[in-house]
């Protein structure tokens, strides 16, 4: 059993995460600006994982209570919610899921950030936390259909081995989810970049799609 906050878990990545990890059997603490929409989104897990053990906080009560934090923000709030938060994450398993991209005109580009990566700008804006990047290549509503079981790898990046083994091990808790190593945190580009061709993609099939890479 894992103790897990998701900050900004109200949005349909946190709460896709969250559901899944409840089945699991998790503890797990969603994470709002606001009680009221940390308690709503409690609630939705609830409907879907009637034993949830869940509860929806403010998001620094949530990293509080957490031994493995998740970011589930958008990339636009991903700075500034990780400075407000950095001392309470402190030393805590920091996964970060974000994954900066821009909606234009012309479809989903991945943005540009200064330190490499979101990761690694976590990494710089919270550098007591052992940073993993994983997760973004599954997909919100694909997480919710609880009834269903996911397809795909989650590849985690992370330079603490300690930290990166278990979130592996987490990743595995959802069903038919395999983790497989990325590597240090200076993949993540990969992992972030990638995932704006995934967006493209669903695009233009109405589809949601993930990744399985085959080899290992
Ligand atoms: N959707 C997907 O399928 C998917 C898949 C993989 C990765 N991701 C990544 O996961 C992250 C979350 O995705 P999402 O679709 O769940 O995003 P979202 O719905 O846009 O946002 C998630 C939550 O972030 C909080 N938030 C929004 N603006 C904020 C701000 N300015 N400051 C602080 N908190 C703010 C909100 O929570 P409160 O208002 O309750 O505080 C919101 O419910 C994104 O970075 C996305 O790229 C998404």
């Amino acid at each position: 059993m894992t103790r897990v906050a998701l900050i900004g878990g109200t949005g349909p990545e946190g709460l896709g995460l969250a559901v899944r990890f409840a089945r699991a059997g998790d503890e797990v603490f969603i994470g709002s600006r606001t009680k009221e929409r940390a308690a709503e989104a409690a609630a939705k897990v609830k409907e879907k994982v009637p034993d949830a053990r869940v509860k929806g906080l403010p998001n620094a009560e949530a990293v509080e209570k957490a031994e493995m934090v998740f970011l589930t923000v958008p990339f636009a709030a991903h700075a500034e919610t990780l400075e407000s938060l950095a001392e309470t994450i402190g030393e805590k398993i920091l996964v970060d899921v974000v994954v900066p991209v821009e909606f234009g005109e012309d479809g989903i580009n991945a943005v540009t950030v200064a330190e490499g990566s979101a990761a690694q700008q976590a990494r710089a804006l919270v550098p007591k936390a052992k940073v993993a990047s994983a997760f973004h290549h599954l997909d919100a509503s694909d997480l919710q259909r609880i009834e269903r079981p996911m397809q795909g790898d989650a590849i985690v990046c992370a330079d603490h081995k300690g930290a990166k083994k278990k979130v592996m091990e987490q990743a595995e808790k959802i069903e038919y989810i395999r983790a497989l190593d990325g590597g240090g945190l200076t993949n993540s580009h990969y992992l972030e970049e990638w995932t704006a061709l995934l967006l493209n993609i669903n695009k233009i099939y109405k589809a949601h799609t993930g990744v399985r890479i085959v080899g290992v």
